[in-house]
């Protein structure tokens, strides 16, 4: 039997082409050889998202997002996570066994409370329960469905950590395997997608590449690209420079030595580097486009396609949660 991989994709905002090689393809890769399970964690959006145009519009953005990036929905179950309530009712059963200290240990809670105090405010200024209690959450979408690991980028490590302490803590009340204890599978960083400005490509920086820009705002993202005053004769370090870098994650083996060698010899502008990395990603991505676009012009199509992936996640998610309401008393 195939081992199990599930991952939540939280909607929060534009996908960009740091999600594109930094989660999109691993996961899709990753599916290849396990069982996927992939899902839209909506309600883990509301905890910042309070505009309701605002979350549904990225909600359909994402799930089309990933389905344009190549995510086959007959081969990975991808569903969202509100349409599997068994994750609401687990919820209520891991609070049970969750201790109150572990949460307030959480990376993310904690650097919110130490955000409130360097601006002198209350600590818990801002800070909802949904934040508080979101670790809670993650870990009834992993363990609802028995995953042998879980992708997630080095952030969310913690989280997983969490939840497998929270299903130890019931496995030893209940004197056995009621739930599956997974492990978190850390991405090693296949490349870290530099950004505009150099830094690494984040939503919070302002200086990414949207996946599915149109051309226009594409050639203008890529021509944005800060660089030196090297001038166009002096041979460039093609290692340091953020537009080679680029390149790389889109170019063949050839096609990357023929523009470091280009580099190197001098000759080269960086208004010419600027347009060869505009050609190989507009070659890779303008077929994702198309796709997202019909993709996105038929919101109920779209919609079908996670209510079939719900209907294919909800059993597993009852056969779970049966077990654990007998297990603690609840039911027969
Ligand atoms: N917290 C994850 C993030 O911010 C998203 C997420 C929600 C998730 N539930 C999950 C990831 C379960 C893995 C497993 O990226």
């Amino acid at each position: 039997m195939k081992k199990i991989a599930l991952t939540g994709i939280k909607p929060t905002g534009v996908l960009h082409i740091g999600n594109y090689f930094g989660a999109i393809k691993p996961a899709l890769h990753l599916a290849k050889e396990y069982d996927a399970r992939y899902f839209i964690a909506d309600y883990h959006a509301l905890n910042t998202v309070k505009d309701p145009q605002v979350l549904s519009a990225h909600i359909r953005e994402v799930a089309a997002g990933w389905l344009a990036a190549g995510l086959d929905p007959e081969e990975v179950i991808f569903y969202r996570q509100s349409s599997i309530p068994e994750t609401f009712e687990l919820t209520t059963i891991l609070m049970a066994f969750t201790g109150k200290g572990l949460m307030n240990r959480a990376h993310a809670y904690k650097a919110a409370v130490q955000e409130n105090l360097e601006k002198h405010e209350d600590p818990d200024a801002g800070i909802n329960m949904g934040l508080f209690t979101y670790p809670v959450l993650m870990a009834a979408d992993i363990l609802l469905f028995n995953p042998d690991v879980v992708p997630v980028g080095k952030d969310q490590v913690q989280h997983v950590e969490m939840a497998q302490d929270i299903a130890q803590g019931i496995n030893f009340n209940y004197k056995g395997e009621i739930l599956k204890v997974p492990r978190a599978a850390v991405q090693a960083a296949v490349a870290v997608v530099p950004g505009l400005d150099g830094r690494k490509m984040s939503k919070s920086y302002g200086n990414t590449i949207p996946l599915f820009a149109p051309e226009k705002e594409l050639r203008k993202r890529i021509m944005r690209i800060v660089t030196n005053s090297q001038g166009v004769q002096e041979p460039k370090d093609p290692e340091t420079s953020q537009i080679y870098l680029l390149y790389k994650l889109f170019a063949s083996a050839e096609e990357q030595r023929a523009l470091a060698k280009h580099y190197r010899e001098g000759g080269m502008g960086w208004g010419d580097a600027k347009e060869a990395l505009f050609q190989v990603v507009h070659r890779e991505l303008s077929p994702l486009r198309t796709r997202f676009e019909a993709l996105i012009a038929d919101p109920a199509a779209l919609d079908t396609i996670l209510a079939q992936g719900a209907a294919k996640a909800r059993p597993l998610a009852q056969a779970t949660l049966n077990r654990l309401r007998r297990a603690v008393g609840i039911a027969g």
